[in-house]
């Protein structure tokens, strides 16, 4: 690339700036994007080489500058410049009896509302100071909430800097909420559960545990969106909006996203249907929302009606029935997960929520039996939000008898009866993939689509662990055929298959390898990014937590988890085991396979010219000399070798046949028609 002075450099900046904060405001606040996904990376990818050039030129409201703040001790408390309030919560003929007194003390006949989605998810402030993003605080008790400016940095639907669509006042604090959609929610929980993590009940847990991450780089990994809904503050020289309505859409010029499904209701008979509506299409939307707020239009109305201690007279919330059935817990039992976390999960007598069955339902951990109170016996509401897990979310007390009984966790591992050690609110049992409930899971987890792929496996492989067959993830590659065919069920062309694909999955490669070991914290994104980083097993198993946390992606969690997998002997010593057992454990990148490595040929290929040869090697990053010398590395032979090949032979470069350079190139060699080496050696 041509040298860019710093002027110019300084102006392509700010172009690229704005033109990326275009195209935020376009996908993120209208829905309407103008370029494809891979020509907005261009854009960020091209800044960011500029601001790389030039750091001086890094602003904090640049958008590349989402992610990048240290992690935080601890959250530092703010005041909010007005008290977060809270709403009551109405039903149908209590929201008539709203509108009749909402009038009355108005003195006025008619009173005209917004009617807008109540998101599930978390109530956040932002302040704006002269149009750029400076603070963002939880709701905390409503008077004081938390700093987490940094967490809600990495929001992307969140503007660093307000477009100037409407005039930008001085000092703007605005209020929305940060929510999870349903379909990151459910990609998210299927990534813990791959990790080995406990999955998160419902997308609004996993937002909030997602504010609260004190590494901003972990809050930049959950996929959290977020809505406005009102103005906190405005303060400048231009007024300020004068009803609800007109705010929504200053907000929406100002570039913060509001709610599509927001509306304008006349009468209070509008906003009663639109909760009907909002009720019907509820399934189909992306997220979660519990119910409709109705508010007072005006604000001289809101203002004149004022505010109760904990929420406002001028509005109120009419909540959806819940999407919760009652059912008993017949028992309570234990799941041990991959990493020995162990899991109370309450039996149940079977309930229809929301058209499926459910008779188990997550528990958590022992802290939340404890919060809740929760008894074997005991009449529950039990909950589901989307395809999630169900839930039980609180017990019916007045149908106690008496007869219930607690729960206490087991101090030994129900798969293998070692001891239980207590970590926070987890019990774990520690003895690792000695414990065939651990092992059973590892291994589901070692073969599963994404990891290794053996497909067919996973009944068998049970199995085989209960047959004592596998007591180990290397003991798969040392599976004989006659193991197979003593189990009920496998012939002759199953065993085979089955040995076949166990066989195939040695060259998946170092990535898959990375993931399918289980490590946690390691999905299958952070092993890609491990794997090009450190392209061998070996180099991946000497990095340092420093050298680990120096890929930006990488947090201190994951860094140390990493680290503390490979410190242990166990582990290290069944890598060695799969790497004799032939399981391929380096990188190779497309277009990277052959970087810095030197070709000579000698001899004529069957299926390259020498062009065409020369171009192969080039094209994955390697050279070709003409002379053979010390510094080159693979010396090809092919029919009727000359000179290259006796000096090659002096100086004991290696030699490869066309078969298996067509290997290192990534390609099938063809079964036949090339000669084996000895062939044509004269
Ligand atoms: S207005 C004083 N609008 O509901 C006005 N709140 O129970 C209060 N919420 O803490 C907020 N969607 O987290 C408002 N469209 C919406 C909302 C909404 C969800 C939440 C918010 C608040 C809670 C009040």
């Amino acid at each position: 690339m041509q040298r860019m002075s710093r002027e110019e450099a300084k102006k392509r900046i700010e172009h690229l700036r704005s033109e990326i904060r275009r195209h935020n405001y376009l996908y993120y606040v209208l829905n309407k994007p103008e370029i494809s996904d891979a020509e907005y990376d261009r854009l960020m990818e091209e800044l960011r080489h500029l601001e790389e050039m030039f750091p001086d030129l890094i602003t904090p409201d640049s958008p590349t500058q989402r992610v990048g703040a240290p992690p935080a001790k601890e959250f530092k408390k703010v005041r909010h410049v007005r008290p977060m309030l809270s709403l009551d919560t109405a039903k149908r003929e209590e929201v008539i009896a709203f509108d009749r007194r909402v009038k009355k003390e108005l003195g006025v006949d008619s009173v005209d509302y917004v009617v807008e989605p109540k998101l599930d998810g978390l109530s956040v402030e932002l302040v704006y100071e002269n149009g750029r993003y400076v603070r963002g605080a939880t709701r905390g008790d409503g008077v004081e909430g938390e700093d987490i400016t940094e967490n809600i940095r990495t929001i992307k639907a969140v503007p660093l800097v307000l477009r100037h669509g409407r005039e930008v006042p001085d000092m703007l604090v605005v209020r929305g909420e940060v929510i999870m959609n349903i379909r990151d929610f459910e990609e998210f929980n299927k990534e813990l559960l791959e990790r080995g993590e406990e999955p998160l009940a419902n997308p609004r847990n996993a937002a909030a545990g997602a504010l609260r991450r004190l590494d901003p780089k972990e809050t930049a990994e959950r996929p959290l969106d977020i809505f406005f809904y009102e103005i906190m503050h405005h303060e400048g020289e231009h007024p300020a909006p004068e009803t609800q309505w007109e705010a929504l859409h200053a907000l929406k010029e100002w570039g913060l996203k509001i709610n599509p499904h927001a509306k304008h209701c006349k009468t209070i008979d509008c906003t009663l249907a639109y909760h009907d509506e909002m009720e019907s299409i509820r399934d189909r939307l992306e997220y979660e929302i519990d119910g409709i707020v109705i508010k007072v239009n005006r604000f001289e109305y809101q203002r004149r009606l004022g505010e109760k201690t904990r929420s406002p007279r001028w509005a109120v919330a009419y909540k959806f029935p819940p999407r919760e059935s009652e059912t008993q817990i017949m028992d309570i039992g234990v799941q041990v997960g991959r990493t020995g976390v162990l899991t109370p999960v309450a039996l149940l007598k079977p309930v229809d929520v929301k058209g499926v069955t459910v008779s188990r339902a997550t528990l958590h951990n022992a802290d939340y039996i404890k919060e809740k109170d929760i008894r074997i016996g005991d009449w529950v509401k039990v909950a589901r939000a989307g395809d999630v897990i169900p839930e039980v979310m609180e017990v019916i007390r007045e149908r106690r008898t008496g007869k219930e009984r607690t729960f206490t966790m087991p101090d030994r591992c129900p798969s293998c009866g070692s001891q239980v050690v207590r970590e926070g609110a987890y019990f774990r049992c520690t003895s690792g993939l000695s414990c065939p409930a651990q092992l059973k899971r590892s291994i589901e987890h070692f073969i599963s689509k994404n990891a290794m792929d053996i497909q067919g496996g996973r009944k068998t492989v049970e199995l085989l662990v209960e047959r004592g067959l596998i007591r180990r993830i290397s003991d798969l590659y040392r599976l004989k055929k006659q193991d197979l065919l003593d189990l009920p069920r496998f012939a002759e062309k199953s065993a085979e298959n089955l040995l076949s694909a166990i066989a195939q999955s040695r060259h998946r490669g170092l990535a898959r390898l990375i993931y399918a070991l289980g490590i946690p914290n390691v999905g299958e994104y952070t092993a890609h990014l491990l794997a090009s980083r450190f392209k061998t097993m070996d180099a991946l198993m000497k990095a340092t937590k420093e050298e680990l946390m120096a890929i930006p992606e990488i947090g201190p969690e994951t860094a140390e988890s990493i680290v503390n997998f490979f410190a242990e002997k166990r582990n290290r010593e069944e890598i060695e085991e799969l790497r004799k057992l032939g399981v391929e454990m380096t990188h190779e990148e497309e277009g990277d396979r052959l970087k810095g490595k030197v070709f000579v040929f000698t001899g004529s290929l069957e299926h390259f010219s020498r062009d065409e040869a020369k171009e192969a090697v080039e094209r994955e990053g390697g050279t070709v000399s003409n002379s053979v010398g010390k510094n080159v590395d693979y010396v090809v032979v092919g029919e009727k070798p000359g000179s290259k090949y006796k000096r090659a032979q002096e100086l004991g470069v290696k030699m490869i046949n066309e078969q298996e350079f067509l290997k290192l190139l990534g390609r099938k060699p063809p079964s036949h028609g090339v000669k084996r080496l000895s062939e044509f050696i004269p």
